[in-house]
């Protein structure tokens, strides 16, 4: 059993430490608002830091599941920062979806003070958090994943290294795009069939057991008939991701032509109040275009 930080307590965060904790490690938290740290801590039986240096002290392996590039920055770098307290041999594990450029920018600096870093975005959400049935995508180096992967089990489905530093962050991008175009898919299909005057779930019943079944369609559809969206995965995250990948495409020369169209359409989400709804809120705006 080896000694963990975990920085980060939100909706993934903090059920993944707990995870940790349960699987008999020792973890220390750290989260910016104090208060979120006290309380995980009284609930769960862990020892919470002030700053990231300090749950980092003595730790062998650190986590992070933290908001965007620059969030990932301000809890590995400067004074404070997770790196200050971490000694050569230690190793940074990183759940926060980021670029593959602020990624190997970290790991980097990591390696240059002897510290292993590696990639570990996350797909599944919050059920797939609580219930420890993560799928993590991983990059970096083949002995820094070997080490990882017993202790990511603890929240893990399947864990699987695709590469070097900054291979997972490209795997979840590549996961962002395809749920991009299957809720939109989903979201046509579901608002066509209400203006038809058919029955959703009795149409879902069917399809969702041939070749259009989805974890979307299936987890997703009740909701979306219903016009109920707070919970799940949030429309401002799904931006920074759907950024993160328009970027990187531009970089590549890959065309996101149905990702860029469907990032637009998050937009005018956002701009309809829905930036904390699910994503599955697509069928809003069309119900919106099409008259309510
Ligand atoms: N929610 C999902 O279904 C899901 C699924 C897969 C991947 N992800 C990814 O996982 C990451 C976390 O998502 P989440 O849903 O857990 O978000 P969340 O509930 O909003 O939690 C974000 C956490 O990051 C901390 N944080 C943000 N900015 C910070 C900063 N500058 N310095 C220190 N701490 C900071 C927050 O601290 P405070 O408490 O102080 O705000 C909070 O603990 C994101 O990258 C997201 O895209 C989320």
């Amino acid at each position: 059993m080896a000694k963990l930080a975990f920085l980060g307590l939100g909706v993934m965060g903090g059920p993944m430490a707990a995870h940790l904790l349960r699987a008999g490690h020792e973890v220390t938290v750290y989260n910016r608002t104090t208060a979120k740290a006290e309380a995980w801590a009284a609930a769960n039986g862990g020892a919470f830091g002030a700053t990231p240096r300090e749950a980092a002290e003595g730790a062998e392996f650190v986590m992070a599941c933290v908001g965007n590039d620059d969030d990932l920055r301000a809890v590995c770098l400067g004074e404070e920062g997770a790196f200050a307290a971490m000694p050569a041999g230690a190793l940074f594990v990183d759940h926060t979806t980021v670029s593959a450029q602020v990624t190997r920018e970290l790991h980097d600096l990591a390696q240059a003070q002897g510290v292993g870093f590696v990639d570990a975005p996350v797909s599944g959400g919050q059920a797939g958090a609580e219930n420890g049935v993560l799928s993590i995508m991983c990059g970096g180096a083949a002995a820094d994943f070997d080490r990882a992967a017993p202790v990511l089990d603890a929240y893990a489905r399947v864990c699987k290294r695709m590469g070097e530093s900054g291979a997972g962050q490209i795997a979840k991008m590549m996961n962002q795009i395809c749920i991009a175009g299957l809720l939109q898919g989903l979201a046509e299909a579901l608002h066509f069939g209400e203006r038809a005057g058919m029955d959703g779930r009795a149409v879902v019943e069917v399809i969702s057991q041939g070749a259009a079944g989805s974890w979307q369609m299936q987890n997703r559809h009740g909701t979306m008939l219903d016009g109920a969206f707070e919970h799940g995965f949030a429309v401002d995250w799904m931006r920074k991701d759907l950024g993160i990948c328009l970027a990187t495409a531009e970089e590549l020369r890959a065309p996101l032509p149905m990702t860029a169209l469907v990032d637009q359409f998050y937009k005018d989400v956002q701009n309809m109040g829905g930036g904390r709804w699910d994503t599955s809120a697509l069928i809003e705006r069309l119900r919106k275009l099409g008259g309510g």
